[in-house]
């Protein structure tokens, strides 16, 4: 199966529409900068390596107050990380980075591996799962118990699908908005509450865990966060984590839609399985674009940029520039043997420097994760993919296969 049927109708469909917009446009225009209004509102579209670059400058683009309000209700929150500018960004911005040392992480991955093996044995005894709520609900367990956070039996679902309605709501509209709003709104009720418990000495977690870390966070201006604020950002560690189930979710598409590729990375060691996760994370969309405004007048290619200009960066589209990828439409993990890291290529998780930039702060973490998983669904089990819709459309913010990848006939492998 092509690309072009998995994601819409026709190729012009596909180029047209949802997470295609500025890759189109700028491809036709042969312009990585244009000018258009979206949602009525005129904005600055980049695309490509040279404009991640630009964007990334913080002397010419500010976050403060680019994020789209609705993202803030669902998605994001109010008063994180996303929206700080310089020394405040960064001494916040440390506080994330500080809980990616290679012991965390490992142990994050440790914490997972021990999901997955619980999980398997309940879907052994199911005739099918989907994989989606499976993965967010591991995801979920391991992230908490990671962060410190206490999960009673009875509540994992509850968070689980309070995560899942604000992953699901970003760019929605109507019910899939409102459940974000109520799932965010719930969600930060519950870590605020456990923010006030650690403070209050009444709940001790590991000192080197995320609720530990955040809940004693100083600010830039040497005082603890706002407990609201803290509630955000420790949400912005767990919610992210099990986003990374539609990861997974992506790899085992592609180690069924493109067998060819699931044979080398059957073949491969080490290097083919990071190989194949890296092309997962440039191929699949997941986030479109990220936001930014302009800090100061400036030109860039004859384009003026003015101040306070709303301006959004092609994230899937620069992953799909066929001027550095040369066959983006083709799932080919063996590209990456060759790539050469830039910073401003491969940016499904935001471009630039992870720790003075807005760089995703959990894009190690990601990448643990869906390697872990990748072992999984290769060496540790056996599975068949039942006939279902599998379609994703390029319309859909996030995107992801309609069924959301049934699996039968789950199996230990022998
Ligand atoms: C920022 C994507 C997983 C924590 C971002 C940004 C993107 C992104 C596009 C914004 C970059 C920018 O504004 O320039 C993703 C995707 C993920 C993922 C696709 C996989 C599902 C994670 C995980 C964590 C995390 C696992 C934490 C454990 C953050 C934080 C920021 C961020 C804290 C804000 C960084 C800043 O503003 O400085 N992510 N992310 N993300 N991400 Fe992720």
């Amino acid at each position: 199966m092509t690309i072009h049927s998995r994601f819409g109708d026709s190729t012009l469909a596909f180029l047209r529409d949802g997470y295609a917009f500025i890759l189109r446009r700028s491809e036709r225009a042969q312009a990585d900068v244009f000018q258009t209004r979206l949602l009525m509102l005129p904005v600055t579209c980049l695309h490509g390596e040279q404009a991640a670059q630009l964007f990334y400058d913080q002397e010419r683009f500010e976050r403060r107050g680019a994020a789209p309000a609705r993202a803030q209700k669902t998605l994001l929150g109010e008063g994180g990380v996303q929206g700080l500018d310089d020394e405040a960004h960064r001494v916040r911005k440390q506080m994330f980075m500080s809980l990616m040392t290679p012991e965390r992480l490992r142990d994050l991955t440790n914490l997972t591996t021990t999901q997955w093996h619980a999980s398997v044995v309940k879907w052994e005894t199911q005739t099918q799962v989907v994989l989606l709520d499976e993965v967010q609900d591991l995801l979920c367990r391991a992230v908490c118990r990671w962060a410190g956070v206490p999960l009673h039996g009875g509540e994992v679902a509850l968070r689980t699908a309070d995560f899942a309605a604000m992953i699901d709501s970003a760019g929605a509209v109507g019910v899939r908005h409102w459940r974000g709003r109520l799932g965010r709104a719930r969600a930060e009720r519950w870590a605020a509450r456990l923010i006030a418990q650690v403070r209050a000495g009444t709940l001790t977690p590991d000192q080197a865990s995320a609720l530990h870390v955040i809940a004693h966070h100083q600010d830039v201006s040497g005082a603890l966060l706002d407990e609201r604020v803290a509630a955000v950002e420790l949400l912005n560690v767990l919610r992210p984590t099990v986003a990374v189930a539609l990861y997974v979710v992506f790899a085992a598409l592609a180690l069924h839609d493109f067998p060819e590729a699931a044979r080398r990375l059957a073949e491969g060691g080490q290097t083919a399985r990071k190989h194949f996760v890296q092309e997962v994370r440039r191929f699949y969309p997941f986030f479109p674009f990220a936001a930014a405004k302009v800090r100061q007048d400036f030109e860039w290619h004859g384009h003026k940029f003015t101040r306070g200009q709303r301006t959004l960066l092609d994230l899937y589209g620069t992953n799909h520039d066929r001027r550095f990828w040369g066959d983006p439409e083709t799932f080919r993990p063996e590209r990456f043997r060759h790539w050469n890291g830039s910073p401003y290529t491969l940016i499904p998780q935001g471009g630039g420097d992870h720790f003075q930039g807005h760089r995703c702060a959990g894009e190690w973490i990601t990448i643990d994760l869906v390697q872990n998983a990748l072992h999984f669904l290769t060496d540790e089990l056996e599975y068949t993919v039942p006939v279902q819709n599998l379609r994703m459309s390029l319309r859909r913010f996030p995107a992801r296969p309609a069924s959301r990848l049934v699996l039968s006939q789950v199996r230990r492998r022998a």
